[in-house]
């Protein structure tokens, strides 16, 4: 399908963000931000804030942001195409298809049609099940047996196909479709040119789309001598089985109530959890999780808690295919079922309270549930214990957070009783290893979380960036307003920081694209900006511009204590702003030449020297400017 631009950008200049989220939403509204309680997460006291002048929301308790269209996505659980198009409903703009080829145009009619008979095919199968005598006395009472109820077999559309070679082709023929189609759609198979049904005296589990579409079957065996336990669909023209969850269509609402997903192995193990009142769950039914699957359950929540069979060699084996979660970014918590159980006979053997309690008790996080396993197996056998760091630190190493590595790190080094730097300098072999030119970092916690003592030169670069994160904070916010006659903040941001260069990445960049703005439009425009930005980028950039502090000042409102608002105050917030970057500049230069004195041969030493005497001159000024006292 192709998309018409034009029409995408008619619809971004159209939206009003305060409108968007009011159809969730009721927002109200408190100094210049609607507030409301956040509908990604539970809360009872409002921590979601729109701004409407800005065009973006941002919950300060789950911290997800965004703009108008990411809200969409987000709540409605679509692609950036998909939420264009709602809002383009919304705005009465349609995105027009630009002229499609006869085969795109066939393609979307096969595909049409595939759905159509795949939604007669469970309507025939499920009326089997429910009203048909064989279906009842078969598939219904297998059913009924395991524990499924009505509202289950409702919810998950379950069925029963006849014992029989040609019960589902004989019907759909009868209602004209052709045979062709039903084995294009895996419901039918070609043997030397005739036609039979896949599926036969088997119970029916539909799988669906995420919009509740079925797209393909699994059906389990009743009878002993019927072959495979499960037969499933095969993949066809509506069914990439890499890229579908089952259960998903079902879980996806509880799965973003509850922030999170449980992620199980079978058909049955999905249908027992929600008959045990956890309807957050999905499973990736019998094929080793994909990097696409894991994409579908990030649209709803980043946590995952991955529920384990008992049984040992089964957890070795999907061990790997967890470290494929933690590289997406999500938080890993797995719960080991005892020996010989899955989720769904443990969930029947418990019954419904004390299994949500083992659910909540028995969870743990995943790489501490690793690092236990191993250390388990490895006793005192220091070969094993080997083995173990560098399990453990292989699978921290996919962690994409820096931060949430150095935590991981620091957990270990106590659980595996080995020194913190030795699991780093593992660290940082196993990242060259496999991105084969990573820098390696010195991986140490940041300095507020685990004290360490610091020279306060190695301090700098921290200092430094906070400077440039508030003029950042303050070009982004006030950027347009007045300094003086004629002077705007820009105008003077840009005049004393001529010859100067940000240090840290994503300030640069912010600056950079501020300074391209300027150049190009004359204005500002944050989120033309934040379009160009990349996705850290633009997440500094959201928070930057979003501020918790107009709560506390309405509250110091209610008590009459007049705090000056930061606009009043500007021209002095800018000033010592400035002031205090050049201050730290000025003084890395100073560490940064002391440095090169140091190795300086003796020529060159009384120019170094003078550049020494120069630069604390200038770090005297601003310091004295600053009413800072400097000791040398
Ligand atoms: N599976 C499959 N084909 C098989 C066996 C299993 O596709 N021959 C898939 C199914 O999606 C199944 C999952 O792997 O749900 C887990 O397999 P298993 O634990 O054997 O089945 P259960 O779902 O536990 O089914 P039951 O409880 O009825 O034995
Ligand atoms: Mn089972």
């Amino acid at each position: 399908m192709s998309i018409n631009q034009t029409s995408l950008e008619e619809i971004k200049s159209r939206i009003d963000i305060e409108e968007v989220v009011s159809d969730f939403v009721s927002l109200k509204r408190k100094g210049q931000n609607l507030w409301a309680c956040c509908p990604f997460h539970d809360e009872k006291t409002p921590s979601f804030s729109v701004a409407p002048a800005k065009g973006i929301f941002k919950c300060f308790g789950c911290g997800k942001a965004g703009d108008a269209i990411e809200f969409i996505k987000e709540i409605e659980g679509l692609t950036y195409i998909q939420a264009m198009q709602y809002l383009g409903k919304k705005y009465g703009i349609q995105i027009e298809q630009e002229e499609e080829t006869p085969e795109e145009l066939a393609r979307q009619s096969l595909r049409e049609s595939l759905f159509i008979t795949l939604g007669f095919a469970r309507d025939y199968f499920n009326d089997l099940l429910l009203n048909q005598p064989e279906g009842r006395s078969i598939g219904l009472s297998y059913l009924k047996e395991r524990g499924y109820n009505e509202q289950v077999i409702k919810d998950f559309e379950l069925g029963y196909c006849l014992d029989s070679w040609d019960g589902l082709i004989k019907q759909a023929s009868n209602k004209g479709f052709k045979q062709e189609t039903l084995h294009a759609a895996g419901l039918a198979i070609e043997k030397d040119g005739r036609y039979y049904d896949r599926f036969r005296g088997r119970v029916i589990f539909p799988i669906h789309n995420i919009t509740g579409k079925v797209i393909g079957f699994g059906a389990r065996a009743l009878k002993s001598d019927q072959g495979a336990k499960y037969i499933n669909s095969p993949e066809t023209e509506v069914y990439q089985k890499s890229k579908v969850l089952y259960g998903l269509h079902q879980a996806r609402n509880a799965i973003r109530q509850n922030d999170n997903c449980y992620l199980v192995e079978g058909y049955t193990d999905v249908l027992s959890l929600h008959l045990s009142g956890v309807p957050n769950v999905v499973s990736s039914s019998g094929t080793s999780l994909t990097e696409g699957q894991i994409k579908l359950i990030k649209r709803y929540t980043n946590n995952i808690t991955v529920l384990f069979d008992g049984d040992s060699a089964g957890i070795k084996a999907a061990l790997r295919g967890i470290d494929m979660i933690l590289a997406s970014g999500a938080h890993v918590r797995v719960v080991e079922f005892p020996e010989g159980e899955d989720p769904d006979s443990y969930s029947r053997k418990l019954g419904t309270e004390r299994f949500l309690g083992f659910l909540k008790s028995g969870n743990s996080d995943f790489i501490s549930y690793k690092t236990q396993l191993f250390l388990k197996e490895a006793h005192n056998d220091p070969i094993a214990r080997v083995e173990t760091i560098k399990e453990v630190v292989l699978s921290i190493s996919k962690i994409p957070d820096a931060l949430q590595r150095a935590i991981y790190i620091k957990e270990c080094s106590n659980q595996l009783d080995v020194d913190e730097t030795l699991l780093i300098n593992e660290l940082n072999k196993t990242h060259l290893k496999s991105s084969g030119g990573y820098k390696p970092v010195q991986e140490l916690p940041p300095e507020d979380l685990f004290p360490t003592e610091k020279s306060a030169a190695q301090n700098l670069p921290n200092a430094i960036a906070r400077q440039e994160r508030e003029s950042i904070r303050l070009l982004l916010n006030y950027g347009d307003h007045q300094l003086e006659e004629g002077t705007s903040l820009h105008q003077y941001f840009f005049s004393e920081l001529e010859n100067v260069e940000f240090k840290s990445g994503v300030y640069k960049e912010i600056l950079d694209l501020i300074q391209s703005e300027l150049d190009q439009y004359g204005v500002v425009d944050t989120s033309r900006l934040m379009d160009q930005a990349s996705e850290e980028t633009k997440k500094e950039v959201i928070d930057l511009i979003t501020q918790r502090y107009e709560i506390s000042n309405l509250w110091m409102d209610k008590f009459q204590i007049h705090v000056p608002k930061e606009e009043e105050i500007l021209p002095s917030v800018v000033f010592s702003n400035l002031l205090r970057l050049k201050y730290r500049m000025v003084k890395k230069l100073i560490a940064e030449n002391k440095e090169e004195l140091r190795n300086a041969e003796p020529e060159e030493q009384q120019k170094l020297l003078q550049i020494d005497v120069a630069l604390k001159d200038s770090r005297n000024q601003l310091a004295k400017q600053l009413g800072i006292i400097v000791s040398d």
